[in-house]
């Protein structure tokens, strides 16, 4: 059964470390990261941008293909099924087909519309028991066509989002979605530390995990960091394998093409990226 994440996110802020949250695409992503939670014996949230919400025809379809491995796979680790980078609209739909996690990212209004509409989102999770994600500056790069400027966000700005009642949240402290440049100046954690110094206990979210050196990533955990967002580098590790695959010409020998085969290799390289990350966040057997 799906949870919501603030049970687990909440045991990883105290426990000091970080729960991932790895997006899916299609059925071989979410088989592959369900799979790696359970033989580590970790908890795990699934994230699901509107894009991909789509790509996978629509929220319910998603809903009834995760809950059905659950059951299938026999996982019994934690699970979050979790919107990332949520519209009001689109997170209103999520909780509507069952989800039990969403984002709301209303880090491109003026800061009282970010409020007003959190707050109202706050309610509905709160009657459901689902958890809530808000963002405060935005993030850079590029996702599904959302362009971020980057931003380090203001920790006053933080604390009025943070007590409105939501589970967790996103902070702009210079990371980017996708690959970082050769330039990037690095995460900056004078800012994460102000914000974890006016939120408290609240656990933070770190999005654009691809790339980020171990170093930071455990700095920024040892900052409250309880949620790492890992995207690109599936796709990255995926795209990889299935090349060599290719390139090798072993779609042409034999059953080959079957895709069954051809996505194989692809399935494994996620499997063994989401074992890397989990392995680094220290959630390995976190799962009670
Ligand atoms: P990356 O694609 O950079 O890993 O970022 C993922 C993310 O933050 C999803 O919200």
């Amino acid at each position: 059964m799906l949870v919501s994440a603030k049970e687990m996110l909440t045991k990883a802020k105290a426990g000091k470390y970080a729960v991932g949250q790895f997006n899916i695409n299609n059925l071989e992503w979410t088989k592959a990261i369900l799979l790696t939670a359970q033989e580590l014996k970790s908890p795990v949230i699934l994230g699901v941008s509107e894009g991909a919400g789509k790509y996978m025809c629509g929220y319910k379809t998603i809903v009834g293909m995760v809950n059905g491995m659950l059951e299938e796979l026999n996982i019994t680790v934690p699970v979050a099924l979790h919107l990332d980078h949520g519209s009001y609209e689109g997170a209103k739909a999520c909780i509507e087909a069952g989800f039990s996690s969403v984002m709301f990212d209303g880090s491109h209004y003026p800061i009282e519309e970010n409020i007003a509409k959190t707050t109202e989102l706050v309610k509905i999770c709160e009657e459901k028991g689902l958890s809530l994600e808000a963002e405060v500056g935005s993030i850079g790069g590029e996702e599904d066509g959302v362009v971020g400027a980057g931003e380090c966000a203001d920790p006053d700005e933080c604390k009025a989002i943070a007590d409105l009642g939501i589970t967790m949240l996103a902070a702009g402290i210079g990371n980017i979605h996708g690959k970082y440049p050769e330039n990037w100046a690095g995460l900056s954690f004078e800012t994460l530390d102000a914000i974890q110094q006016k939120t408290g206990e609240m656990p933070l979210v770190l999005h654009g995990g691809t790339g980020i050196p171990s170093d930071m990533i455990k700095k920024a955990i040892s900052l409250g960091v309880a949620k790492i967002n890992v995207n690109t580098e599936c796709q990255l590790s995926f795209a990889a394998a299935t090349r060599e695959y290719i390139e090798a010409g072993k779609d042409q020998s034999g059953k080959g093409f079957d895709p069954r085969k051809l996505l194989a290799p692809g399935f494994e390289a996620i499997k063994a990226t989401v074992k890397e990350k989990m392995e680094l966040f220290g959630s390995v057997n976190k799962a009670e």
